[in-house]
């Protein structure tokens, strides 16, 4: 099936099987591999996406639901890496392996934007989900506050 969406601002026509996953079409058929197949059941958060605006499992997304979405992935997130949570990644070195990482960012992305103040619990709540098999998740957690503090900085509202 014929399917367009607007991926990273740009709007693309793909033609696909109606049950392919959004995170086959990001990665096998538009080339945008940062975002990660984990588990595939909902279960590691390393393909978290936003959908039109919200973080959203890419694994889940069939085809046919993808019509009309907009959809931003890490390569999106902002032109030049200059997104608070990605300079609290750069100046906290959160990253070990880096696999989940996209998915991470993606995820506190959608939590920033919407609590741009974020307690320990909001930051558990909203981050449960992202699983890191480096355990990485004190420094996400400090991170995501270093990336808040950088947002109210800078005036800018994560996206
Ligand atoms: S690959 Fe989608 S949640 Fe694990
Ligand atoms: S940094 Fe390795 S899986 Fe999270």
């Amino acid at each position: 099936m014929k399917v367009t969406l607007t991926v990273n601002g740009t709007p693309r026509t793909v033609d696909v099987p109606a049950d392919m996953p959004l995170l086959w079409i990001l990665r096998d058929v538009l080339d945008l591999p940062g975002t990660k197949f984990g588990c595939g059941k909902a279960l590691c958060g390393a393909c978290t996406v936003h959908v039109n605006g919200t973080a959203t499992r890419s694994c889940q997304v069939p085809a046919s639901a993808c019509q009309g979405r907009k959809v931003t992935t890490i390569e999106g997130l902002s032109k030049d890496g200059s997104h608070p949570l990605q300079r609290a990644w750069q100046e906290l070195d959160v990253a070990q392996c880096g696999y989940c990482q996209a998915g991470q960012i993606m995820q506190a992305a959608d939590l920033l934007a919407r609590t741009p103040k974020p307690s320990d619990d909001d930051i558990d709540a909203a981050m449960h989900g992202n699983l890191c098999r480096c355990a990485t998740y004190l420094r996400i957690r400090e991170g995501i506050k270093r990336a808040a503090q950088l947002q109210a900085a800078g005036g800018r509202k994560a996206e």
